[in-house]
């Protein structure tokens, strides 16, 4: 029996049309990658793209829901349905990119290095850590991981579930280096560093980050498309990069 046109309208899967229906746009992430998502003392989740995301909900006409998830399992509960899109700093990679589509980029970083003091002058770049007498730590299943198993092979690699930790060890002088997004970073620098570290803010990396969202979906990805570009001409992007990359 032929397919008929409306069997396929049928399967065809519009999260927007979803989003609308619900009145409420779920947003996953992660919290604890400064400065785009964190959680505040009272446990509230605030950052960049929390800003954003909830600029996005009320451009929608719906409620803003977050939903906090392990990096980990991030991308699996996006295509199982846990939230309608990612928003949590996520680079653009190719292997990603054949699970998932993203909108355009929304801001580019690239991998830094904090580095402990003991080495200032000593190690310049990340070429200088290539020998497993370096302990080098990053989180599990980030870009900062791909980059050293790729670009510092000899190094010797410790990986940690939080960005916290990964970063600490080096301020605890158990580690010699953190490698992780330039954002990231400048900001644990600004926080702890001043005397304990030294920050390699030379980005060794090109990272387009932006939101992902399931396949086969292209209304939603025009929708996300149309909506990035008005806010970075109409002011709104400018506010909130301002007010979380600028102080
Ligand atoms: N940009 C890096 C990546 O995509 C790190 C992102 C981590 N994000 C987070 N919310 N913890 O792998």
């Amino acid at each position: 029996l032929p397919a008929k046109a409306a069997d396929f309208e049928l399967a065809k899967k519009s999260t927007l049309e979803e989003i609308l229906k619900r009145g409420e746009l779920r947003v996953g992430f992660e919290a604890g990658y400064m400065p785009f998502e964190m959680t505040d003392k009272q446990g509230n989740f605030i950052g960049f793209d929390i800003d954003i995301a909830k600029e996005m909900a009320k451009a929608m006409g719906v409620k803003f829901v977050p939903v906090n998830t392990a990096w980990d399992g991030i991308i699996p509960s996006l295509i199982t349905g846990k939230f309608d899109i990612i928003m949590s700093g996520m680079t653009i990679t190719q292997e990603r990119n054949l699970k998932v589509n993203f909108a355009d980029p929304y801001i580019i970083v690239g991998q830094t290095i904090l580095l402990h003091k003991k080495h200032e002058g000593k190690v310049k770049s990340y070429k200088d850590l290539n020998d497993p007498s370096f302990i080098v730590t990053s989180k599990l299943g980030t870009t900062g991981e791909q980059a050293v198993k790729r670009l510092i092979p000899k190094a010797t690699y410790k990986s940690f579930e939080t960005e916290t930790e990964a970063a600490m060890e080096v301020l605890n002088g158990k580690a010699d280096a953190f490698v992780y997004d330039l954002p990231y970073c400048a900001v644990f620098y600004a926080q702890h560093g001043k005397d304990k570290l030294v920050f390699l803010d030379q980005p060794f990396t090109y990272e387009p980050i932006a939101w992902a969202i399931n396949k086969g979906d292209p209304d939603f990805l025009n929708w996300l498309n149309n909506f990035l570009r008005q806010i970075k001409n109409d002011g709104r992007y400018e506010y909130y990069y301002n007010k979380w990359f600028k102080s």
